[in-house]
């Protein structure tokens, strides 16, 4: 590793030394001097545009014919001052620097800019969302003049609530112009949907996009605003910060695991329960920074649902009638207690490690098997060839490599794709492999292109052109490794010092994505990329604990939806195949059904249990990087509801089983006696912290934003699985196109018709209704236009009726079948396609 220089200076009298090229706010903020800035954000570049940071700096006098430093008198160096102010935010550190960022010099000028900018700010502050926690309000308590030498009778006014979209409005009249929301869109999020629009004072940000502010990163703006001139729809006039409460927690809705702070009230309007207000990030540098999607700041609404179960129900005459949990109990372990060995239970990644722990220890006190609710096979592969502890997505760049392979990675896990892209920024070769393009694709040093089907003959392919060559290679592989690009990508890859292989869905099932995973896992221990960090497998998970699940043995099974069928008590928690695939799902057993809601599933049970959301209760969840993190207790729970871990603990009891189930943590220490991975972690490690870059509180909004500094836990990763991953040549299976008709494939939006995201007020207007999207030619072909209503008849399956999204990325002769959002298929399957009207006539 290159040493890295190191370069001392001076900043008010306090001695730093720092590395070259670092900027004097910055170098100032390590010592814990607070120079004061607007436009400068640490996780952007410099532009230099409010002057809010303007600080003296001397500079030591060189004697050009010696190149040597001239003397003061008393020996020190002679220090040359500009005669202007610097901006501290534009500024690198140089040898022997001497910032004065307190002189009276400086202070003026610092009066002049806050006095200058409040000329054209109104007064709203008493109104004003971001009031209690502005960078502008704060700095001119700090550093502003008492008194203005303009007439406030001339200020500017301009339209306020002005939507950008329907989740972002703006303040036309508080906006001073720093430009950081445009910098954040435009560099960070990719999405440059909002600008700058006319000139002066007249100067605004507008929105290009239809729809407006058309951007899964838009809540960030509101955080890195210096003012409240960006304001969500969510908590806009919803609360002054200082009656918040903030707890901990993590975001429930991806496998990324973002970490945030749970902003909640008491209040009226919620007959005096104590609510969420809003979801903020919390800084994890080595999971989210200090971001966070969209879905994982709007989509929490569900948690606090007036639809919400809460009582039991038992099967009465053909019909769900409320029951006490006594009789619930008591029924389910009777009929659990009579399955025995048959028992069937299945749940998803949704539930904590405490609560699939405490569900595969009924299940296997009782000899059943347990499975886990999920399209996503291969799990079993990342406990030996996933990350390893040490692994930070944030430290890869030039040697590192990234291949994302059958993945549309924006859409399935957000926080991943803005991390790869800011790796392959930073020099790292990225290598997107997929059937159709992605928003990946701009970042990729490789872009390689496989027909639907073709995701683990791809990887091979890759393996092919390297040393590891396998003899018999199907035709198909063969031909994709005469592509050149492929060549170049896995070239590339196997000489990357580190390599990290994302691997996901996209038109695959559980056949498809077990092979796939057993190729790239090939790949990466072909080419010496596992057991150490940031080297190793990652699966692109649909839920957020899927790969806790895994971690403890939970398996996916093909042919669960048979076997749910033939299961003579199958016990669901956390999952929904009834919504998920009406047409397949049809219990014959004895069903119980353990979730938030009457969900579809829950509909067709003997026995409802009704549990609790991830914000009432403690848990863990371990991410797709293998990082355990906690999460804690933010509302009381809702009247009439269990954790997750206390339901089987219950029905357990009841049988004469003992599970413990007081409390999480005692379930997590158990789990760590039994489940190797997590042997010797504890509750107290996940919660430990250390200090990170850059540095961001409470008590200094202006210079990250309103992220919460991390005083929770930053969470460990875990390590591999002792008996070490090995090579294995995954059967490859064709797909054959239909003849007529389409080859519909599953793909996973964002946005989906998912049960965590239906209650979100704010998000309700991004929530398409179902459609399926195909190529311009096939829709040219099948006579159809954008926003057609179409009857989409799959082969052995219920025809839906959806509307056509055109896509010219799609190749020919397939159709996007979105997941959760109308046309439910498990793998790659042919349909037929018929406009709607059509049909009717
Ligand atoms: Fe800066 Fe906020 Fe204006 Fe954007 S809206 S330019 S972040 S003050
Ligand atoms: Fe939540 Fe995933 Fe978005 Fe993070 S990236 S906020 S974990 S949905
Ligand atoms: Fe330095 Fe704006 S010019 S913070």
């Amino acid at each position: 590793m290159p040493m890295t220089k190191m370069v001392n200076l001076t900043i008010d009298d306090q001695p730093v030394s720092v590395p070259a090229g670092t900027l004097i706010v910055d170098a100032a903020k390590m010592i814990g001097i607070d120079i004061p800035v607007f436009c400068y954000h640490p996780k952007m570049e410099p532009v230099g545009m409010c002057r809010m940071c303007l600080v003296d700096v001397g500079r030591p006098v060189i004697d050009r014919s010696t190149g040597q430093a001239v003397l003061e008198e008393d020996g020190t160096p002679k220090i040359q001052f500009g005669l202007k102010l610097d901006t501290a935010c534009t500024t690198p550190v140089s040898e022997g620097m001497v910032v004065v960022g307190m002189s009276e010099k400086v202070l003026d000028a610092r009066e002049d800019v806050i006095e200058f900018l409040l000329t054209s700010h109104p007064l709203d502050c008493p109104i004003c969302d971001k009031g209690g926690e502005c960078p502008l309000q704060n700095l001119t308590m700090a550093w502003g003049s008492g008194e203005s030498r303009f007439d406030y009778s001339k200020k500017m006014h301009l339209a306020k609530h002005v939507p950008l979209g329907e989740m972002i409005y703006l303040d036309r009249e508080r906006c001073i112009q720093c430009g950081r929301c445009v910098r954040f869109q435009e560099n960070i999020a990719e999405d440059p949907v909002i600008g700058f629009f006319n000139r002066g004072r007249r100067i605004e940000i507008v929105t290009f996009s239809e729809p407006g502010f058309d951007s899964y990163w838009s809540g960030n703006t509101t955080d890195i605003c210096p003012v409240g001139a960006l304001t969500t729809a969510d908590f806009r006039f919803g609360a002054r910060p200082w009656e918040l409460k903030a707890a901990s927690s993590l975001c429930p809705q991806c496998p990324v695991g973002c970490n945030t702070t749970l902003n909640t009230r008491r209040e009226a309007a919620a007959g005096g329960e104590i609510v969420i207000k809003r979801v903020m990030p919390r800084q994890n540098e080595a999971v989210n920074e200090i971001w966070l999607c969209d879905k994982g700041r709007f989509g929490y609404h569900y948690a606090q649902d007036n639809q919400r179960l809460t009582q039991p129900m038992v099967r009465k005459n053909g019909k769900l009638a409320p029951a006490s949990w006594d009789e619930a109990i008591n029924l389910v372990a009777e009929k659990f207690k009579a399955a025995g060995t048959n028992l069937l239970t299945v749940a998803s990644g949704r539930l904590s490690n405490e609560d699939l722990f405490n569900l595969q220890e009924l299940t296997g006190a009782l000899g059943g098997q347990n499975v886990l609710y999920t399209h996503i096979a291969g799990g079993e592969l990342t406990l030996s060839s996933g990350l390893t502890p040490g692994s930070n997505l944030g430290e890869l760049g030039k040697g590192s490599a990234v291949l994302v392979v059958g993945s549309d990675f924006e859409e399935e896990a957000p926080l991943w794709w803005l991390r790869v892209s800011q790796a392959a920024k930073r020099g790292a070769t990225l290598v997107a492999l997929n059937p159709r393009p992605t928003k990946l694709d701009a970042n990729a040093t490789h872009v390689v292109r496989y027909p639907y089907g073709s995701e683990a003959a791809a990887v091979l392919a890759m393996l092919n052109t390297l040393s590891a060559k396998r003899p018999n290679l199907p035709e198909s592989v063969q031909s994709l490794a005469r592509d050149p690009e492929l060549q170049a990508a896995a070239k590339a890859l196997s000489e990357a010092e580190n390599l990290v292989v994302f691997y996901g869905s996209e038109g695959m099932g559980l056949t498809g994505t077990q092979a796939l995973a057993q190729a790239c896992a090939n790949l990466l221990l072909a080419t010496g990329h596992t057991g150490r960090p940031n080297n190793g497998l990652v699966g692109v998970w649909r839920r957020a604990n899927d790969q806790g699940a895994w971690e403890m043995g939970w398996q996916s099974r093909p042919d669960l939806f048979p076997a749910m069928q033939q299961a003579p008590a199958l016990y669901v928690a956390a999952a929904d195949p009834a919504g998920d695939d009406p047409s397949v799902f049809s219990p014959g057993g004895f069903l119980v059904v353990q979730d938030l809601y009457l969900t579809a599933t829950a509909r067709l049970a003997d026995v409802v249990l009704p549990a609790q959301s991830w914000a009432e209760r403690d848990g863990t969840l371990t991410s797709g990087e293998r990082r355990v993190q906690r999460y804690y207790p933010v509302i009381p729970e809702r009247s009439g509801t269990l954790p997750d871990y206390k339901i089987p603990g219950r029905i357990a009891s009841q049988i004469g089983i003992e599970i413990e189930s007081r409390a999480a943590i005692r379930i997590f220490e158990k789990m760590c006696t039994k489940v190797s991975s997590f042997a010797g972690l504890s509750y107290r490690q996940l919660a430990e912290v250390t200090e990170q870059w850059p540095i961001v509180s409470r008590g200094d909004l202006y210079y990250g934003g309103t992220t919460y500094e991390n005083q929770s836990g930053l969470g460990v990763q875990l390590p591999l699985a002792e008996n070490g991953a090995a090579l294995s040549w995954p059967a490859l299976s064709e797909i054959n196109f239909p003849k007529l008709g389409l080859l519909a494939v599953p793909v996973t939006c964002l946005y989906d018709q998912g049960a965590t995201l239906q209650s979100s007020k704010t998000l309700e207007e991004r929530l398409p209704s179902p459609y399926v999207s195909i190529s311009p030619a096939d829709a040219e072909r099948l006579r159809l236009t954008e926003g057609a209503v179409v009857r989409v008849s799959p082969e052995n399956g219920n025809p839906v009726v959806v509307y056509i999204r055109v896509n010219a990325g799609i190749p020919e002769r397939v159709l996007l079948a979105p997941r959760s959002l109308g046309l439910s298929i498990e793998a790659p399957t042919p349909v037929e396609v018929l406009l709607a009207e059509r049909v009717a006539a």
